[in-house]
């Protein structure tokens, strides 16, 4: 079992360091935030994913994982090095390394002699050489190694999708490497591939990319459908059980938000424009992206009789998907603050993120449940698909709603028929 740091305890850092603890490897992971690093130490995890606090707990059990302060002492003994910081999007599009670089420096005087450094996070095409560069500058030993590693894990399933991947990629131009990092994922039943830097950065990109290309791509069939008369959620059953096709990241929406798909695509864009080539689908991915967006209010506007001023509007959901308490990017705070800017009086639930949402927009009133949210409200509008949206008891949110009992379910989450039953002027997307 190997000795293992991660640098950045995240939405990436906190599962990669707890899922290798699970392995059997001894795991140091660190953050800059000494309160969060506190928090950890007492097995309290900051970010909503299931599954994760036992796990967290089972490895300070047993003393296999451990957190610190600074990325410094947590890279002393390692013989492999996980960076999982934030890239965020930098002003002109393209990913910022400049923390990735940063930890890369600082950590590179203290490295062991045959260290290897694996990049976890997302990173553009280059950065393997990019962190190979900082490492070098930062006086790191000659045969410190540099890999990429990228993750594919889906907030919210975090601990399931790490533990059970569809493909674990590494790439590296040094085969020995390669092989002692494919060596931590022994336990772990997934094809491995081993490719060159460059084409494992793609793979994270282009998987993204092309996930990204599916929902722009049934979102504008569901906005072809309501022109037609056709219902989205028939046509995508009948698309669905064709396996080319198949039924995943197929369901029409807001557009994809959170902190993946909208920064990788645009990303992604970056880099092909610096290669010089124009990237035309992607760019349609991202307009569609935005556009939708822009419609749900559209629907809204136009279910409060064409302007939002003084009306009430009720928000189910505010995370850009369920299961999370993300709100970066999220579709149903753009939505939040056009309605605000329209003179909308809103109030919102999310059963996970409305204390984040609460700081963000001030505008906005939180409720405490869905009830608290739809009273009073002329229109409702469902933005995250939570579960629990659907069990709610819509008896009583009509009698406590004001006319015309407007439902925009922007996730095609509740059933029209019964909706339209219960005298909801209801309206879906693509239906
Ligand atoms: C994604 C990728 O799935 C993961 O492999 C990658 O490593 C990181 O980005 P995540 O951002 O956690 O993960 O969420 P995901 O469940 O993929 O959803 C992304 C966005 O697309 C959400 O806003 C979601 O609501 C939206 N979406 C997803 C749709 O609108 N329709 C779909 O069919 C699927």
């Amino acid at each position: 079992m190997s000795q293992i740091a991660v640098i950045g305890a995240g939405y990436v850092g906190i599962p990669t360091a707890a899922c290798f603890a699970h392995l059997g490897h001894h795991v140091v992971c660190a953050d800059v935030d000494e309160a969060r690093v506190a928090a950890l130490m007492k097995g309290e995890v900051p970010i909503l994913e299931e599954g994760l606090p036992a796990l967290v707990m089972e490895g300070l059990q047993s003393g296999r994982l451990r957190f610190e302060v600074g990325a410094r002492e947590a890279v002393r003994d390692a013989e492999f090095v996980f960076i999982c910081v934030q890239t965020p999007q930098g002003a002109n599009g393209a990913a910022d390394l400049t923390v990735v670089e940063g930890v890369a420096r600082e950590i590179a005087p203290i490295l062991r002699p045959g260290t290897v450094v694996v990049n976890k996070s997302t990173m553009p095409v280059g950065s393997t050489d990019t962190v190979a560069r900082a490492l070098r500058s930062g006086g790191a030993a000659h045969d410190v190694g540099v890999a990429s590693n990228p993750e594919f894990l889906r907030e919210g399933q975090a601990v399931h999708d790490t533990l059970g991947p569809h493909r674990v990629v590494i790439g590296c131009d040094d085969t020995e490497v390669a092989v002692r990092v494919s060596e931590l994922y022994r336990d772990i039943q997934a094809p491995v591939l081993v490719t060159d830097p460059a084409s494992a950065e793609m793979i994270k990109y282009a998987s993204n990319a092309f996930l990204a290309t599916k929902i722009s791509f049934v979102n504008e069939i569901a906005n072809l459908c309501e022109l037609v008369n056709a219902d989205v959620r028939e046509v995508v059953l009948g698309m669905g059980y064709d396996p080319r096709i198949g039924f995943e990241v197929l369901h029409p929406g807001p557009g994809f938000g959170g902190s993946c798909f909208p920064k990788d695509t645009f990303a992604l864009l970056h880099t092909a424009q610096g290669a010089g080539y124009d990237f035309e689908l992607l760019r349609s991915v991202i307009d569609v992206n935005l556009r939708q967006r822009a419609l749900v209010v559209e629907k809204v506007r136009a279910a409060a009789g064409g302007d939002l001023s003084g009306v009430s509007v009720a928000l189910w959901g505010l995370a850009f998907k369920a299961n999370t308490d993300d709100l970066r990017d999220s579709p149903a705070v753009f939505v939040a603050e056009r309605l605000l800017a329209e003179g909308a009086v809103v109030r919102a639930f999310d059963p996970a993120a409305g204390d984040a949402a609460s700081v963000r927009l001030p505008g906005m009133a939180i409720a405490a449940d869905v009830y608290e949210a739809a009273s009073g409200a002329s229109v409702l509008v469902l933005l995250t698909e939570w579960d629990e949206f659907r069990w709610a008891d819509f008896e009583r949110v009509r009698t406590s709603m004001k006319p015309p009992f407007a439902v925009v379910d922007a996730r095609n989450l509740l059933d029209p028929a019964a909706m339209r039953r219960r005298g909801f002027a209801y309206q879906g997307i693509g239906r």
